[in-house]
């Protein structure tokens, strides 16, 4: 069992606080840092914490508290963290990990150098149906992934600090970007390189300074992509779907919204439905078991699991850190309209990964290019000649 100090009383903190609670769950958190003390206070009751405080500090040196748990706006993550890595606790941190690499660079620094179990929490890479679809990969059921393609759009996020640039570091390809980043990457591979990116970002609806939707691309030392669809004004709910392609087989993976669950409620459910929902009335779409459904139960699950054996966990700083460079490259490339290099300061992945090849031979002096059962049964055989590269065609009837 291990004590948590979290830090934030707000959204997260209470995602974070129901998965960890939930399902008699043997870890606890035993203090919540709110800077408003009756929330703080408030928070407590509603969790059954035995402790409360408006100070960050008397949080994360409570003598039971082992493990420190970022909830906070994004311009608070790094204070948390130098004050975990002094008092040599094991912490994990909310996406994204910081407001740019710099900052994320600065963390795992702290972290490795104090030698403290940290982890990344990127829920959406624990939904069970991503863990369920990663390990489908990585036996090779879709063969090598060309394209791993993640969408995070919903109306907006549910304070104001998200909206104020200089305080959460960027608009939306910030704030669900690096969602759909990880996503890509893990189904790609962690230990791929990711080279250059190219990005499309603006303010199409809302009147703020930064970005309000975005699209871009993450190219793989193997030639991989990753895409990425980010949006803080769609409507109807929070969409978050997820599409693989690989030389083997294709994933679709649908996490939230009309995922099989829908009422009709003509006077309202009278209350919440699901995260970002725009309407309790008419048709809506609930979700079963909200923490779980999210990845927060398994992501705490390998979180403490790692804390206990004194491992890393999937997703650590180091993975939060190379999220947040491809994002700056992003911004960059936002800004020039052109490809713009990842330029990582540490790499631990593999060195030239080979490019991606699916080369079938037909026969010794051909390659296979496609085979297609035609509407009058017969089989059309596309083939490369080996020697001279000429495409050809033949026909089995
Ligand atoms: N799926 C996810 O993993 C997910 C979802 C939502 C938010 N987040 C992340 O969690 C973090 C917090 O977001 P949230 O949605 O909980 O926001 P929120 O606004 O709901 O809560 C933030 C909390 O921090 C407190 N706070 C604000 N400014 C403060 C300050 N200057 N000093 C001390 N406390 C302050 C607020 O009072 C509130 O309790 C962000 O980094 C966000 O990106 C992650």
């Amino acid at each position: 069992m291990a004590k948590v100090a979290m830090l934030g009383a707000g959204f997260i903190g209470d995602f974070y606080t129901f998965s960890l609670h939930g399902q008699r769950n043997r870890d606890r958190v035993h203090i919540i840092y709110s800077r408003d003390n009756e929330r703080g206070k408030a928070f407590a009751k509603k969790h059954g914490i035995p402790r409360w405080t408006n100070s960050m500090e008397e949080a994360i040196n409570d003598p039971e508290v082992e493990v420190i748990i970022i909830g906070l706006p994004n311009n608070l993550h790094l204070d948390p963290v130098k004050l975990a890595a002094k008092a040599k606790k094991a912490i994990f941190c909310t996406k994204p990990l910081a407001r740019n690499a710099e900052e994320a660079y600065k963390m795992l620094e702290l972290v490795e150098e104090a030698g403290i179990i940290h982890g990344y929490l990127e829920d959406l890479v624990y939904t069970p149906k991503t863990l369920k679809s990663l390990k489908a990969v990585k036996q090779g059921a879709i063969g090598q992934v060309t394209w791993a393609r993640s969408r995070e759009t919903h109306p907006g996020p549910h304070s104001n600090w998200f909206w104020t640039k200089p305080v959460s570091g960027g608009g939306v390809l910030l704030d669900m970007g690096c969602h759909c980043i990880e996503i890509s990457r893990s189904y790609i591979g962690k230990d791929i390189r990711p080279v250059e990116v190219m990005c499309w970002a603006d303010t199409l609806v809302k009147p703020i300074e930064a970005e309000d939707n975005a699209l871009g691309w993450v190219r793989y030392e193997n030639g991989a992509i990753g895409q990425f669809e980010v949006s803080w004004s769609f409507r109807g709910g929070m969409d978050l779907r997820d599409e693989v392609m690989g030389t083997d087989g294709t994933i679709w993976v649908n996490n939230f919204l009309r995922t099989g669950f829908e009422m009709f409620t003509a006077g309202g459910k009278k209350g919440y439905v699901a995260e970002k929902a725009e309407t309790e009335k008419g048709w809506i779409f609930p979700v079963g078991d909200e923490v779980v459904e999210l990845g927060y139960t398994d992501m705490f699950t390998d979180m403490f699991r790692a804390y206990e054996s004194r491992k890393s966990p999937e997703e650590t700083f180091y993975d939060g850190y190379i999220v947040n460079e491809i994002m700056d490259a992003c911004y960059r490339s936002a800004q020039s309209k052109k490809w713009e290099s990842v330029n990582l300061r540490t790499w631990r992945g593999m060195e030239k990964a080979p490019k991606i090849t699916a080369l079938q031979d037909y026969d010794e002096n051909y390659l296979l290019v496609k085979e297609e059962t035609m509407p009058d049964s017969s089989v059309k055989i596309i083939l490369k000649n080996k020697k001279t590269g000429e495409i050809s065609q033949t026909i089995r009837r």
